[in-house]
């Protein structure tokens, strides 16, 4: 696997695997990889000839300095780790070469980034498409990978795929979980042992609502979905939605509705974290 740091040379590189008629899959991530990327990683190896990955921590999406200066960073580990699921280029550029001046640019996705996380994190969404854009020019991929965790996130740069013309399809693929349920995450390595037992009751609480889903009211729903992580110790829950799948905009009555996401954004200690499961009623 070759490593490949500054934007110029991925750029030559790319231009002569595009040249020779390569296809080439894209799996954009900011690092700290887990089994949730690896499948990304091996889904795009068997689906192109060439996979290409990316880790950029990106600042531009993060709304809190905190979260961006503890975001886990484990490069070494993350080049063994990529050497295994058969990934042929590492492209980790700097944010200095990334961002050659502050971008002024604003993206708007309307009603799909006014709910969930776009609410709770303002300007996340427009430093994800600015960034994702960036790396679709420099990576030029046939197809880029996204895991489905990040529900809003796949659904905006679908999006900003279909609104900006890119020539690339987006594949998602499902949340990898633990044994315990809990959704495979890069922030999970900063949760302590005793957190990551507690993080275990996001799943949960997805289970019980789902459930009850077709017995109870949504309210009632999110009342207990409340309580129940009301319950749990450094568990303090930012949201929990009921949502339509494709508009993402909040279901209050499931009369005549046939999926829904159940999302839920959570801190557990001082880790956000997030996750949702799909439910066909
Ligand atoms: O999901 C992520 O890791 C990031 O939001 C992404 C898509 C790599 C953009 O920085």
């Amino acid at each position: 696997m070759e490593v490949i740091k500054q934007v110029s040379t991925i750029r030559e590189k790319v231009q002569a695997l595009r040249c020779d008629g390569k296809r080439i899959g894209f799996v954009p991530t900011m690092g700290a990889l887990h089994e949730g990327h690896l499948q990304l990683l091996r889904a795009s190896a068997s689906e192109n000839d060439v996979t290409i990955c990316s880790i950029f921590v990106n600042p531009t999406q993060f709304n809190n300095p905190d979260d961006y200066k503890l975001y886990p960073r484990t490069i070494e580990q993350d080049i063994e780790l990529l050497k295994t699921v058969g990934c042929d280029y590492l492209f980790a550029p700097v944010a200095e070469d990334v961002y050659q001046q502050q971008p002024l640019l604003q993206f708007s996705f309307g009603s799909l980034e006014t709910v969930m996380e776009g609410a709770h994190r303002p300007g996340h969404f427009n430093g994800v498409a600015i960034v994702v854009s960036k790396l679709f020019h420099f990576v030029q991929p046939h197809r880029a990978y996204f895991g489905q965790k990040d529900l809003q996130q796949v659904t905006i740069v679908k999006q900003l795929v279909q609104g900006l013309s890119f020539d690339l399809e987006v594949v998602s693929y499902p949340t990898i979980r633990e044994e315990s349920g809990l959704a495979m995450s890069s922030r999970n390595k900063r949760l302590t042992d005793k957190q990551r037992q507690l993080a275990a009751g996001l799943y949960r609480a997805l289970q019980l609502a789902k459930s009850h889903l077709t017995i109870k009211p949504v309210s009632t729903i999110k009342e207990e979905v409340s309580a129940y992580l009301n319950t749990l110790d450094q568990v303090e829950l930012e949201y929990f939605e009921v949502a339509d799948v494709n508009t993402l905009q909040p279901v209050d009555d499931l009369t005549g509705v046939q999926e829904v996401a159940l999302c839920l954004a959570a801190n557990v200690g001082p880790v956000r974290l997030i996750d949702n499961i799909l439910v066909n009623l």
